[in-house]
């Protein structure tokens, strides 16, 4: 769990603040319940000495003291009932005092002697050592003879014991509440971010394929719903900001088409009429052959345009791919011928695969084209189909003995107008398009593409699209080189 999370830190919060309570509240109910119990005891033994002061101490003359001693014994029986019982007589000496009680909880003549106490009300007097801690109302009886003073006391043990075995049970609820405490925070944090979490998710979902659609607006007119709203129309901003720019090249590259077409058709008619005139031909045919790349060029925005557009995959046949690289390897066997670079092919018979045709042979043009151009006369060039059923996809390879790419670079010639050596590049006639419109080709038929290279050694690309069925992994080879 990340301490700096909301979730952890609501959680967090809301169990030390229980904590706080849970402690305070205990700490309260123990006092309250030990003055409670204390003071019933209490009432109950200045019940108990009022009595015996009224009914017997105060009588004492009439009575005589061995009747007083033989009643008090008779009606409390302090030692069976384990009561503190003593009347002292106005000279200070001891007039009655209980004995041992039968529980031995304590020793009766360890109890000092009461305090000069001259109120009528009963005080408290406590605690002999080394025996239970005694409750002691004290009081003093006037009677004819003089003051005597009556002690009536009972073992706090009891109530302490009751006490103590709260305060464990306490201790021991304690962690338990606390982490349902926590629990519950925990799950009410969890419920309470659950709409941020689905606005991150949706979010993360949304790139420049697909910014038609929006984010999940959650209906608690708080700033959560705000917070959506916000980036939903931020997201159609970025939508319309995008259409606007695909539009745009779009339109351009298409426009350009033609005029090209007709500088190409008429600069090519102009060569030939030139006859007798080498230096004119000369410069003509430098100049078509810029303008031939200015067309390459723009046909590669325009194709890439309609592919911003989600025109990757046209129409959607089932074909062989070994087949397809197998043609278009022969179609450009004469560029490879030209260059002096060996041409092979090795396709299985069939690997099917689902898609747009011309698309995915845009693809095996593209890479074919490159591998070519970047490898030096005396190279070789390989293109190879397999099947690999176990993860239902269909590989292609297109390995070259050329230049290479350097390990830096290697990550960014997927992104457009990335050129490696941009004098070189330029040189051999590339703008720097050609891998982005492979790569988007293969992302919208559910591939993918990835380059390994060793500079000065050669390069390889490798094309995974999904296999359309079980296909036949008999290899055969075409040679097409
Ligand atoms: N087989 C290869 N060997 C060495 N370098 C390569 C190879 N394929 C691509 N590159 C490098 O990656 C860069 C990008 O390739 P990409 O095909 O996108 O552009 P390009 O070939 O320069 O131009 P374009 O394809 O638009 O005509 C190239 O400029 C080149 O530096
Ligand atoms: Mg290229």
């Amino acid at each position: 769990m990340n301490p700096r999370s909301i979730g952890f830190q609501l959680t967090a919060w809301y169990a030390g603040v229980s904590a706080v309570v849970f402690v305070l509240l205990g700490g309260f109910m123990y006092l309250g319940m030990k003055h409670h119990l204390e003071k019933n005891l209490r009432e109950t033994q200045s019940k108990r000495a009022g009595v015996i002061a009224e009914t017997l101490v105060a009588r004492v003359a009439q009575l005589g003291e061995p009747l007083v001693i033989q009643e008090i014994r008779e009606s409390y029986a302090p030692e069976l009932n384990s009561r503190f019982i003593r009347v002292t007589r106005p000279d200070g000496t001891v007039l009655y005092v209980c004995g041992v009680p039968a529980d031995l909880s304590f020793d009766p003549a360890k109890v000092p002697p009461p305090a000069a106490v001259v109120a009528r009300a009963y005080a408290r007097v406590e605690s002999p050592p080394d025996s239970e801690s005694l409750l002691i109302v004290t009081g003093p009886v006037p009677t004819a003879t003089g003051t005597f003073r009556i002690e009536v006391g009972a073992s706090l043990g009891p109530l302490q014991a009751v006490l103590r075995e709260w305060l464990v049970t306490f201790t021991l609820a304690f962690p338990l509440l606390l982490a349902v405490a926590a629990g519950g925070g925990w799950f009410l944090a969890r419920r309470a971010l659950e709409p941020v979490r689905k606005i991150i998710h949706g979010a993360e979902q949304i790139s420049s394929h697909n910014l038609g659609e929006r984010l999940p607006v959650p209906r608690t007119g708080d700033e959560l719903e705000r917070l959506s709203t916000a980036l939903n129309q931020m997201i159609a901003r970025l939508d319309e900001a995008l259409s606007h720019n695909r539009r745009f090249m779009a339109d351009a590259s298409h426009e350009l088409r033609t005029p090209l077409t007709i500088l190409r058709g008429e600069l090519e008619t102009m060569l030939q009429q030139t006859d007798g005139a080498p230096e004119l031909q000369d410069r003509l045919g430098s100049v078509l052959e810029e303008v031939e790349r200015l067309a390459k060029i723009v046909e590669h925005l325009f194709a890439l345009s309609r592919l911003d557009a989600g025109e990757a995959q046209a129409e959607s046949v089932q074909f062989d791919l070994g087949q397809l690289v197998a043609s278009t390897a022969e179609q450009m066997s004469l560029l490879a011928e030209d260059k002096r670079v060996t041409l092979n092919c090795l396709a299985p018979r069939a690997v099917s695969v689902e898609g747009d045709r011309a698309r995915l042979k845009q693809v095996v043009v593209n890479l074919l084209d490159n591998a070519i151009k970047y490898t030096p006369q005396g190279g070789s060039v390989t293109l190879s189909v397999v099947a690999a059923p176990h993860v239902g996809k269909a590989l292609l390879e297109v390995t070259d003995t050329g230049i290479g790419i350097p390990a830096g670079a290697l990550p960014h010639v997927f992104e457009r107008f990335f050129r490696v050596d941009k004098a070189r590049s330029r040189e051999l006639g590339g703008a720097g398009i050609g891998l982005s419109i492979v790569k988007a080709i293969c992302t919208a038929h559910g591939g993918q593409v990835e380059a390994a290279s060793e500079e000065g050694r050669g390069t390889r690309f490798r094309v995974l699209l999904p296999l359309a069925d079980k296909s036949d992994e008999t290899k055969d080879t075409h040679n097409a080189g």
